[in-house]
């Protein structure tokens, strides 16, 4: 029995294509590259069925209209899945939402971070564009979700919470990659991050021994994102899987050493 190796098909099937391809005049070579694409389980060119989503508008731009928004899903699974960082004296942003759920009676004190004074849940206002101003080696753990990409001085925002975290302490941060912009904070809305410049602006504060950086989402969860999705629009096997081109949410463990 010959034995098939469907990488080798694969490759003799792409020679052969680019083959013939060559011979063909190129009208005709253009009208068969759109009629039979290169993968065989992509739709034609122009036959791709776009139903609910050929729109220019997204289905909803509330971000929790339809359920738990898509990047919540990912930066929720990477608390829980480091739960137990969360102890001791926690510093979160915005409140402590996440401090509570996922620290639960680890945590011996809770201090929440905003440069918003009208912040009534606020213990430390303070800008972290600034240095100086969070309190020195104080933070078992600091959990900063979905605030990077609005401090324009995003380096300087590390370097300053790596300051404040106790040696042994652990961060736990989330940012955006493919996003879209929330409209009430549109105008301090500064960036969007790949797994690369999540690892250079960390590295450069934590040793690479100390840091996990890990891309979040897929190609579908995406465009479910942009569309203003819910995860119940998707199933658990959609949402899952993760391919780094395609990040939604991109995280970072960092610990001091
Ligand atoms: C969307 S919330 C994110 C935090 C929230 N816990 C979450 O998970 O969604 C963004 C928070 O970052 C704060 N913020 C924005 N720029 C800041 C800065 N330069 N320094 C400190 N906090 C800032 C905002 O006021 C807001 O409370």
């Amino acid at each position: 029995m010959i034995e098939q190796n469907p990488v080798k098909w694969e490759s003799m099937r792409k020679a052969l294509r680019a083959k013939i391809g060559s011979m063909l005049p190129p009208d005709l070579r253009e009208r068969l590259r759109k009629r039979f694409p290169a993968d065989p389980s992509a739709p034609p060119v122009g036959h791709v069925r776009w139903g609910d989503l050929r729109r220019t508008a997204p289905i909803s731009r509330n971000l929790w209209d339809r359920g738990l928004p898509i990047d919540r899903y990912y930066i929720e699974s990477f608390l829980a899945a480091n739960a137990g960082d969360v102890a001791g004296r926690v510093l979160e942003v915005k409140d402590n939402t996440y401090t509570r759920r996922f620290g639960g009676t680890r945590v011996t004190n809770s201090d929440v971070l905003d440069v918003n004074p009208a912040n009534p849940h606020a213990t430390i206002v303070a800008d972290l564009n600034a240095a100086g101003n969070l309190p020195g080696n104080a933070f078992d753990c600091i959990i900063i979700t979905q605030t990077l990409q609005y401090v324009f001085d995003v380096a300087s925002a590390i370097e300053e919470l790596h300051r404040s975290l106790k040696p042994g302490g652990a961060l736990l941060a989330t940012v955006p990659g493919i996003t879209p912009i929330d409209q009430e904070l549109r105008d301090s809305t500064y960036w969007t991050f790949t797994d690369r410049s999540m690892r250079r602006l960390f590295e450069h504060h934590f040793p690479l021994t100390h840091l996990t950086v890990v891309s979040h989402g897929n190609v579908l969860s995406a465009v479910a994102s942009l569309q203003g999705l819910s995860v119940d629009d998707l199933r658990p096997e959609e949402l899952s899987p993760c391919d780094a081109d395609f990040a939604v949410v991109i995280t970072v463990r960092a610990t001091k050493p």
